[in-house]
């Protein structure tokens, strides 16, 4: 027995353990790490004054009031945080979503705000009409259907509210064909020629979307987003949705939801050369909190580890809940 132990041998060149064995050779053999420049955080303002709510699907998230915005903007900077995704809740809703695209809005009101408090953090608007029409689909309803060509001029129409309060992005994600070509050339003739667009180009039909409905108060009160929305099973569409936006204008590309989909954030950097975002979705964050709250994972470890899965898919910037908690981790 003795005999038969001592005879196994490892090869030198099979010791790939010896970069593993203290925390400064991981460090030198690492190939990619996080910085918090990497994280675009989401807001969600809601109207009023004085509230700073939390969302219950949501733990550790808020709906702000734009009075409100200070703390928290000044938080989001001195993390080093470069970059806030804006999303409006509605005081009223009607078909036609009338308060998104109002030039005096909730969120190009939050747009001067933050632009007030810190000019220098990129401000990038969500573009879709979700959560301001009562029946809650991404554009105008005509016979039960979603009207594509209808829809174009609603989203233009809030990119240049936004776009005027000051945005330095604006990222239309109500996946209407064309719509980043209908942004593009209203901002132009605008004269907003400096304000880019991120699409969010290859946007599934997620059930991870479940907790940000609630957060903003934006599921469809009658079917659901799979006419517009992708199909989970479509990569090589994904990469044809990429390939139309960046022929329409697209400053930045996006892949959402990131985690069920790292393969096409993986084919997406191989294809482009566009900076490339993915987007770390609400399903994604509350399944985290929920197994962390119940003392089934080590909830820094399993965010850090996602995180990382992201970026070493390809994706260039992530856009996550976790941002501040992971910049104050990276910090330690
Ligand atoms: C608006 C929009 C949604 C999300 C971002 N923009 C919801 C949806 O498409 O239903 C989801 C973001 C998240 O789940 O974190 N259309």
């Amino acid at each position: 027995m003795a005999q038969v132990l001592s005879s196994i041998r490892v090869e030198p060149i099979d010791r790939l353990r010896r970069l593993r064995r203290t925390e400064g050779l991981r460090a030198l053999a690492r190939e990619i790490s996080l910085t918090p420049e990497d994280f675009i955080y989401p807001l969600f303002v809601r109207p009023g004054r004085n509230v700073r709510e939390p969302i219950s699907s949501m733990p550790g998230q808020f709906r702000l009031t734009v009075d409100r915005l200070e703390a928290e903007v000044e938080e989001i900077v001195r993390l080093g945080i470069r970059a806030v995704l804006l999303f409006g809740l509605a005081e009223r809703k009607d078909p036609e979503a009338r308060e998104a695209w109002e030039e005096n809005g909730l969120v190009p009101q939050a747009v001067r705000r933050i632009k007030a408090i810190a000019p220098e953090l990129v401000v990038i608007t969500d573009v879709c009409v979700c959560a301001y029409t009562d029946h809650g689909h991404c554009g105008i309803v005509r016979d039960g259907q979603v009207d594509n060509d209808a829809t174009l001029a609603l989203l233009a129409r809030m990119a240049l509210a936004h776009a005027a309060a000051g945005a330095d992005l604006v990222a239309p994600s109500a996946m209407m064909d064309g719509q980043v070509r209908a942004i593009r050339e209203a901002l132009d003739e605008a004269s907003f020629v400096d304000v880019g667009i991120m699409a969010y180009s290859a946007k599934f039909a997620s059930a991870f979307y479940g907790p940000f409905r609630e957060a903003a108060d934006s599921a469809p009160r009658f079917g659901d987003r799979r006419s517009y929305q992708m199909d989970p099973p479509n990569a090589r569409e994904a990469l044809r949705e990429i390939e139309r936006d960046i022929a329409q204008g697209a400053d930045i590309i996006m892949v959402k939801p990131a985690l069920a989909y790292l393969d096409v954030i993986r084919r997406a950097r191989e294809r482009f050369d566009h900076p490339l975002a993915a987007y770390n979705v609400s399903g994604e964050y509350s399944m985290v909190k929920a197994a962390a709250q119940m003392g089934w994972l080590d909830e820094e470890r399993a965010v850090m580890e996602i995180l990382i899965a992201i970026k070493r898919a390809g994706a260039d910037r992530i856009i996550t809940y976790f941002a501040k908690e992971a910049a104050r981790w990276l910090r330690r």
